[in-house]
């Protein structure tokens, strides 16, 4: 299969998912709309968005780009993905709270064809936990990041630490099993009939595709697209239940208990590209 083959399929997997993720409690699209912000600690903390344009790519069906206009000041929030049933809830989500499509906007597109469907340029691209995994090409990925920011503009992205992604989901603190490529040679195939948010939707598009980054091969492709490295921070918890045995802590992290030495299970990275 070639890079259009795994994209064209991930779609349509990704699409059927959009539908059942919304009913989910991990999603809890209720607590959303009574309020509460879905984005982390983590990046509310190493993000400054106040007053800003963001771009935020891959935002599924738009909680946390709508959180950034509706809880952390944003002035307007363009999301991007390309599954068609994310972007209408997103919509639809994004009239319910009463936020108009000048302050929050969401653009059906493949990420690598964004260029051609969208001209602007933002202050700010925001990606987060569980996107590039998804991307079998993160040079292109690099180019689209620096087509659509402004000149000082930021990039900014947390997501699975690389180091992670080998390991099966039944490894404990005793028993890493190395389950997957680290470095990125084929494709990784996997049929599930659901997700992370749930493990029996009955799916008809059972079938995706995702691609194994290295953190030497996502550094270099920023860097080679044009921007500067202003921070790379590796932290000890994951963001979604990586592994059965993790368990979660009251801030959502998640943790392999005993563990006698802590590994690095979520990354976030900072880049300017120079005015
Ligand atoms: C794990 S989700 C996004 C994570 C987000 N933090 C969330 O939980 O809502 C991954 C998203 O990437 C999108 N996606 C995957 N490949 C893509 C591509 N080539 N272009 C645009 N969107 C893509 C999927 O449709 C999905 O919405």
């Amino acid at each position: 299969m070639n890079d259009r083959e795994y994209i064209e399929e991930n779609r349509d997997h990704w699409d059927e998912l959009a539908e059942h993720h919304p009913d989910t409690d991990y999603y809890d699209v209720e607590a959303f709309l009574g309020g509460e912000s879905t984005l982390r600690r983590l990046e509310r903390k190493e993000l400054t968005v106040a007053g800003k344009r963001l771009l935020h790519l891959q935002c599924h069906f738009g909680l946390d780009t709508l959180s950034w206009v509706r809880d952390e000041g944003v002035a307007h929030a363009t999301g991007v993905d390309f599954a068609s049933t994310a972007i209408e809830t997103a919509r639809e989500l994004r009239d319910r709270v009463g936020l108009s499509p000048d302050r929050a906007r969401f653009v059906e597109s493949d990420i690598y064809e964004l260029p051609a469907t969208l001209e602007e340029s933002f202050e700010v691209v925001f990606s987060s936990y569980g996107t590039i995994y998804w991307l079998p090409d993160l040079n292109r990925w690099a180019k689209v990041i620096a087509t659509h920011l402004e000149a000082g503009g930021i990039f900014y992205i947390a997501d699975g630490h690389p180091f992670a992604g080998p390991f099966h989901y039944e490894s404990t603190a005793d028993e890493l099993r190395v389950a997957h490529p680290f470095f990125n040679r084929e494709a990784i195939t996997e049929s599930f009939d659901g997700s992370y948010a749930g493990w029996d939707f009955g799916l008809e598009n059972k079938r995706s595709h995702g691609f194994a980054h290295p953190m030497g091969e996502i550094v270099t492709a920023l860097t080679d697209a044009g921007l500067q490295i202003e921070f790379l921070h590796e932290y000890p918890w994951s963001f979604f239940q990586r592994f059965d045995a993790m368990e979660p802590d009251e801030d959502d992290r998640w943790w392999l208990p005993e563990l006698e030495h802590a590994l690095p299970f979520t990354f976030s990275l900072k880049a300017k590209l120079p005015a």
